[in-house]
């Protein structure tokens, strides 16, 4: 089996805006390998949420390739991608609304179940049930709740339990803890964790908390404005961020190792609108070391080392 298992190739996604043409994913390039945990941060509006939704062809690409396991996406018509579904997850932030409150336990996850073949009658189903549940870290008897009778850390879980209910192969995790209490959080990440382990997944995982991305991934990507700035093995890009956006981002938090000093960079200004987009190196407006050249030339992801690529005029 190829290594690059999800691979994503120039991907753009752009919303047509009374104020203009709006670049939320403006042309990013990614790999992902069988048992990954790859974590993507960037601030809110950067394009996270547009660039994953787009890869599980909830919204239709502008242009470029989604490959998955051999297969381009970005080209499937509808019956297949109802195929791929089946292979794909997703987690929302917020288990409020991605649960139906008229629906329990039970039927939120039978749902999935049922409709994908998994299993065909209501015995088997309440065995696979009673499974995702432990899995989760519940017990039998939540399956007769109704959301609104869970806490919102049980909420998440559930939802966790629905996206896992088809054995898909990746889950792909939007801010999948950020609405819940720092305790909460730290449970759903170790029960996500085990779940890896146990049914062998790969996650993508996507957050604004560095922290969390720090924590859950192996691989991570830096995105601002729509673009992948630096890419690589989370242990390196967290040790000695490169680009200069990577260094403001990470100094902008509190590191658990209290003896570990990044350089100092503090980021100016505001992060500029993805409708006209800066030209060249879209950071050069807020870069201290933006010279001629990053206001012309887009900068194109270069390899550093085996460890990580970083699109920046400083390194190439
Ligand atoms: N359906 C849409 N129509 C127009 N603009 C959108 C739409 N969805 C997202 N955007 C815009 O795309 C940009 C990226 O949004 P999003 O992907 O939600 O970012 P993130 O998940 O990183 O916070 C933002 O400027 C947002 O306003
Ligand atoms: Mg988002």
């Amino acid at each position: 089996m190829s290594k690059e298992w999800l691979q994503v190739k120039d991907l753009r996604k752009h919303f047509e805006t009374p104020k203009g043409d709006l670049r939320a994913v403006a042309g990013v390039s990614l790999k992902v390998e069988k048992g990954d945990s790859f974590g993507l941060v960037g601030e809110s509006g950067c394009g996270k949420s547009t660039l994953i939704r787009t890869v599980l062809r909830l919204l239709e690409p502008t242009s470029g390739e989604i490959l998955f396991d051999g297969k381009d996406i970005a080209k499937l018509g509808k019956t297949h991608i109802r195929r791929l579904r089946k292979k794909m997850g997703l987690v929302f932030q917020s288990p409020h609304s991605s649960l139906n409150p008229r629906m329990t336990v039970y039927d939120t996850l039978a749902r999935p179940l049922l409709i994908h073949g998994i299993t065909k009658n209501k015995r088997d189903t309440t065995i696979e049930i009673v499974k995702l549940l432990k899995l989760m870290g519940l017990q039998a008897e939540h399956m007769i709740r109704y959301p609104h009778e869970l806490s919102g850390g049980q909420k998440q879980r559930i939802a966790i339990a629905r996206a896992l209910a088809v054995n898909p192969e990746i889950v792909f995790l939007d801010e999948p803890t950020s609405a819940l209490d720092v305790s909460v959080q730290t449970k759903i990440l170790k029960l996500l964790d085990f779940a890896k382990q146990e049914k062998q997944l790969t996650y993508f995982y996507i957050s604004h908390d560095i922290n969390l991305i720090r924590v859950v991934s192996n691989k991570m990507g830096v995105m601002y404005l729509g673009k992948i700035v630096e890419i690589g093995d989370t242990g390196t890009v967290m040790a000695n961020p490169l680009h200069p956006y990577s260094v403001g981002l990470f100094e902008a938090v509190p590191d658990p190792d209290p003896d570990k000093k990044l350089p100092e960079l503090i980021l100016k200004g505001e992060v500029p609108s993805p409708v006209n987009a800066p030209s060249g190196c879209v950071f050069h407006p807020r870069c201290p070391f933006a010279w001629e050249k990053c206001e012309r030339e887009e900068p194109k992801l270069l390899k550093q080392s085996d460890q990580r690529e970083v699109a920046c005029h400083k390194y190439s």
